[in-house]
């Protein structure tokens, strides 16, 4: 039978908001009441009826419901390790180019926030590959990944230390929140396929300079960049337009870099030899570059 998505169902994440924009994240089971200082709610008052729709409270205040995104969820789930956000989350998609049908080598599994969207990412026909060193974090991960897809077939959680190398062999991405990701960076080139990106999400520029510096020393990675996401709400009433007064002013930096041939060296009067077809630099990317 064809699920109604405009109703909430039995099992459905709610996002509740209230008069003054407070959200509030519930699981609907038929049965359960949802509490909060506004009043309580029963959720079989929700089950069957519109999304999108406006309910009253035992104590008469109006709250809105909708479903979460994945941000909402994130932003609210239960976490042991720090988690990405959705604006690294969403730049991690977009410049790691994941893409529906990738196989994609992730670690560590941490809550299981950048997992979930690279599940979303990769789609039903990709594969996650996670490698998470601390068996301990693997159950809180699972119960809030399968809160988005219930037992995804497409995951594979290896325990292990990603630093001692990886297993798999033509990947497509390698997506990295470990602390020491320079580590990683041979086992990372070992796996990618040509032309295969790695992604590392890092919070301090120390760290990121340690990974850039591997990365040229390794000399299998290219196109190797930089960037850290600003993002800024704003305050749009009638009345007053203006950036609102509290933003996330960091959270971390991404580095990424496509895995391409070692760079060939000879000089103006002796070049050397190229493979046939293999330009001597990559395509330029519109960067300034030293030259
Ligand atoms: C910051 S958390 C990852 C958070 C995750 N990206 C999320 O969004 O929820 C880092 C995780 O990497 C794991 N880890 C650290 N070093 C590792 C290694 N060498 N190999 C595999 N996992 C490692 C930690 O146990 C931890 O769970």
């Amino acid at each position: 039978m064809e699920v109604d998505r405009n109703r909430f169902q039995d099992g459905d994440m709610v996002l509740f908001q209230d008069r003054k924009e407070r959200r509030y994240l519930t699981t609907l089971a038929e049965g359960q009441v949802f509490h909060s200082h506004l009043g309580r709610l029963n959720h079989d008052g929700l089950i069957g009826h519109s999304v999108g729709g406006w309910y009253r409270t035992d104590r008469g205040h109006t709250l809105l419901a909708v479903r979460p995104t994945l941000g909402d969820f994130v932003r609210q789930m239960p976490r042991g390790p720090q988690i990405i956000y959705p604006k690294d989350l969403g730049n991690i998609v977009a410049f790691a180019d994941i893409f529906p049908g990738a196989t994609v080598i992730e670690s560590g599994l941490g809550s299981g926030a950048l997992t979930t969207a690279l599940l979303r990412a990769v789609g039903e026909q990709g594969h996650v590959i996670t490698y998470e060193i601390e068996e301990s974090v693997v159950p809180r991960a699972l119960a809030n990944i399968n809160k988005v897809m219930p037992s995804p077939p497409n995951l594979t959680i290896t325990l292990g230390d990603i630093y001692q190398g990886i297993e798999e062999r033509q990947v497509d991405r390698v997506v990295l929140d470990v602390p020491e990701p320079w580590q990683a960076v041979a086992g990372a080139a070992e796996a990618l396929v040509m032309g295969g990106i790695l992604v590392s999400f890092l919070p301090t520029i120390l760290q990121v300079h340690q990974l850039v510096g591997q990365l040229h020393e390794d000399g299998r990675f290219q196109m190797i960049e930089t960037v850290e996401t600003l993002l800024r709400p704003w305050h749009v009433t009638e009345r007053s337009v203006r950036p609102a007064h509290r933003m996330v002013a960091h959270s971390g930096f991404l580095t990424t870099a496509v895995r391409c041939l070692p760079r060939v060296v000879g000089t103006a009067s002796n070049p050397a030899p190229l493979p046939s077809g293999e330009p001597l630099t990559p395509p330029d990317r519109g960067n300034d570059k030293e030259s």
